[in-house]
């Protein structure tokens, strides 16, 4: 007859396999060599902890990531949030910029300091938190432009968990539906004529190009504003690196390589996470 599988959790797992390293480097002795022991044990852990994970929490709908997030999450503590999103979706399809992407992305915004960031294709909040948690100055601002009101409904709710609502306006729009109030989002916190600091693009890829454009007709885009925009390598998005390569003279264009953030572990036709990138376009 078959043992019961102990649940142990993957976190739990890890803790043992690390206790096992550190404690042999700590007495000098050789490490223990991994055995077929410790594979079946990880495994294990793995299907007991995924097995004990989808008996607690399912997803038909965006809206049932909440009560995920109240339970492992903290209220007002973003960085919380944005784990307990990444551990969600290691478990169930999601769209979210996640934790690599976040940290790369996060890193331009912090050199940039924006006073106005607009995102267009916000899911259910990730990358709006990931925006608004780096903001070093009290009047910076973000306005993001989602067409799905099942999804901005959550990310207006996550936004307010993590106390970032003060800072994170979610329009239910599409992006090309959005440019007369993104201009007005930007001139009613930078004064009249000026553009965006920094505009993020992470909606449909085959709209990155036409809604870079009419962002750019309108004034919101111009001379010094920032465009940053995601899996330009993976899946690509439709003329767009053409259109922003600094050879074009438009913009002066960096890549900064990442993974593909979505874990496809699930899908039959899986074959390993692809390289993507994020670019950083500046308007010339
Ligand atoms: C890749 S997900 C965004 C992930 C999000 N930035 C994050 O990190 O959590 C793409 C989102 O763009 C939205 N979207 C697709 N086309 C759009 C459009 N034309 N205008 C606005 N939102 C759009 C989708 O509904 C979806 O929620």
């Amino acid at each position: 007859m078959r043992t019961p599988a102990r649940v142990v959790s993957r976190r739990e797992a890890c803790r043992r396999i690390v206790a096992v390293t550190t404690t042999s480097a700590a007495t000098s002795v050789a490490p223990r060599r991994w055995t077929t022991a410790d594979d079946d044990l990880a495994r294990a852990a793995a299907a007991d902890d995924a097995a004990s994970f989808y008996a607690e929490w399912s997803y038909s709908k965006p809206s049932d990531v909440v009560p995920y997030v109240e339970r492992f999450a903290a209220r007002g503590d973003p960085a919380s949030v944005l784990r307990a999103y990444d551990d969600f979706g290691a478990r169930f399809p999601s769209y979210k910029l996640g934790a690599e992407k976040a940290k790369l992305y996060g890193d331009e915004l912090a050199a940039i300091d924006p006073t106005t960031v607009i995102e267009i294709g916000t899911f259910l909040g990730y990358s709006a938190i990931a925006t608004a948690m780096r903001f070093a100055r009290d009047e910076a601002r973000l306005l993001c432009v989602e067409y799905e009101e099942r999804h901005a409904e959550v990310a207006r709710w996550a936004v307010e968990y993590a106390g970032l609502a003060d800072k994170v306006t979610v329009l239910t729009r599409a992006g090309s539906e959005a440019v007369g109030e993104a201009k007005a989002f930007v001139e009613s916190i930078k004064g009249v004529g000026a553009g965006t600091d920094v505009l993020f693009l992470d909606h449909a890829k085959e709209r990155y190009l036409p809604d870079l454009k009419l962002y750019e007709d309108a004034g919101v885009v111009r001379r010094g504003t920032t465009v940053i925009a995601d899996n330009v390598v993976y899946p690509g998005a439709p003329g767009y690196l053409e259109y922003v390569d600094t050879a074009a003279k438009r913009y002066e264009t960096r890549l900064i390589d990442a993974m593909f953030e979505y874990d496809q572990v699930w899908k039959k036709d899986w074959k390993g996470t692809p390289k993507d990138a994020l670019s950083v376009s500046v308007r010339l």
